[in-house]
């Protein structure tokens, strides 16, 4: 049994400018905020005062949008960006009971500086520290690597698997209570509490310990966001939280089950691991107001770079009229669970390729709702009392403003319904109801 009340989880995904493609074209957006730390301040520090529980940073190594078609790279601000965990580190100083999850990936990283890094910011931040494992999906990362193209999903995953392990191991090394600064004893530490991990696997060879101790979590939040297959193992195995975007109530009702089933199955308690479906909120006080943001952002939407936002989410898609109706993705879409959502979406509501293409750079591939505060929250609600949400890692479209519009809609419908963290527990682990992690070695 859970120790405490399940508790609905917010996350505001803080990247770029925001998810609407067009964003930086809006007349109250700053285009220039997107590697601006005074733009990330004022995000994380608006984010933490309207009471969310963690900011959130995806992330790619790459430029990875192509000038597919001709044109739209100039058009894109969705490329120049700060890298997260030097950010994050940033807004540690500036944030005192916000979580802080940055992206990282598991095919272009080692292990030992990965958990070093987490481990940092966890010290950094006074524990709130998290970790999105992601296995990686375009060639233009691989291509920044060393390699010609992505590996597939069977090695990248079977490296993350042991990756993972390698750094909760890394995390480890240090028993509480292992520096004791004893001048008087020339003590500095007691190095029976400190423990060398000596991994010998397939894919890494690390002896540590890890050289950062005492880390406040010891075991900074894990997140995932992997759809397949291999990524809800994984998921199901070692993550805290899971970051899905369903198109649809039931669909998130079944993954969250599927996933919750895994758990178990690798002898997790379910009530361990939180579903946190992506959405993409246009609000106001009204349906209309809400329609009316929803449409001027989709009018700056310049036509080449709507086009390759379906490039990016469903594969080239250019031979077929933007009229017609969505046909399926091609195979091998980069990123399939999210190019399979969004068809079944087009499905089911009769989308055209234009509306598919509205919603794709409005959302990136994350569920888009339009409409007034009360009816989204009800929404939100509706989800967390059917169990197909354990929270929401709200996909903003424009930043910071969406903020101010989040919290004056919606929060306060949510704040009423009394499901919501307690605002008062800095530490991530901790605010978010999850148990402590033993350390292997206790
Ligand atoms: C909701 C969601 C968010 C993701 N965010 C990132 C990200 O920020 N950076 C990244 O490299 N990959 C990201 N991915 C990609 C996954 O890590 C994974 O490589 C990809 O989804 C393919 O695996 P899958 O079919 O298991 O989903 C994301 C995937 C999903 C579904």
């Amino acid at each position: 049994m859970p120790m405490t009340r399940r508790r609905l989880a917010l996350g505001l995904s803080m990247r770029y400018l925001g998810y609407h493609a067009a964003g930086w074209r809006h007349p109250r957006a700053n285009a220039a905020g997107t590697t601006s730390f005074a733009h990330y301040r004022t995000v994380a520090q608006e984010a933490e005062a309207a009471g969310f529980d963690l900011v959130f940073l995806a992330d790619g190594m790459a430029v990875r949008a192509r000038d597919e078609p001709e044109g739209a790279l100039a058009q894109s601000s969705q490329i120049a960006d700060f890298e997260p965990l030097t950010l994050l580190s940033a807004l540690a100083a500036v944030t005192s009971r916000i979580g802080l999850v940055a992206t990282a990936s598991t095919t272009y990283n080692q292990p030992y500086s990965l958990a070093r890094q987490y481990a940092s910011l966890d010290l950094l931040s006074d524990g709130r520290a998290g970790w999105n494992v992601v296995t990686s999906w375009s060639d233009a990362e691989a291509r920044n690597f060393g390699l010609e193209a992505t590996p597939d999903y069977g090695a990248r995953y079977r490296r993350a698997e042991e990756f993972v392990d390698v750094v909760t191991g890394l995390w480890d090394s240090w028993d509480e209570g292992a520096l004791l600064h004893d001048k008087e004893n020339a003590r500095f530490l007691d190095a029976a509490k400190l423990h060398v991990l000596n991994h010998q696997g397939d894919e890494f060879r690390v002896r540590g310990p890890l050289s950062v101790p005492g880390s406040p979590q010891r075991r900074p939040v894990i997140v995932q966001a992997g759809a397949s297959e291999a990524g809800m193992n994984l998921a199901a195995r070692t993550a805290d939280l899971v970051y899905t975007v369903p198109q649809s109530k039931d669909a998130s009702i079944a993954f969250r089950k599927d996933l919750r089933e895994r758990a178990a199955s690798f002898g997790r308690d379910p009530d361990t691991i939180r579903v946190l479906p992506g959405i993409v909120p246009f609000t106001g006080a009204t349906d209309q107001d809400a329609r009316a943001g929803y449409d001027e952002l989709n009018s700056l939407i310049p036509d080449e770079l709507g086009r390759q936002y379906l490039y990016n989410q469903m594969g080239d898609l250019s031979g077929f009229p933007l009229d017609g109706p969505v046909p399926p993705p091609p195979a091998g879409a980069a990123v399939g669970s999210i190019a399979k959502n969004l068809y079944e979406m087009a499905q089911r509501e009769g989308l055209t390729l234009r509306q598919m293409v509205h919603v794709a750079a409005a959302g990136y591939g994350a569920r888009v709702i339009v409409g007034a505060g009360h009816s989204i929250a009800e929404e939100m609600l509706d989800w967390f009392h059917s169990d197909a949400a354990d929270g929401f890692n709200i996909c903003a479209p424009l930043l910071p403003v969406a903020i101010s519009d989040f919290s004056r809609h919606i929060m306060p419908v949510l704040e009423k319904s009394d499901i919501l963290t307690d605002r008062a527990i800095p530490a991530l682990r901790a605010r978010l109801g999850l148990p402590d992690i033993k350390s292997r070695y206790s």
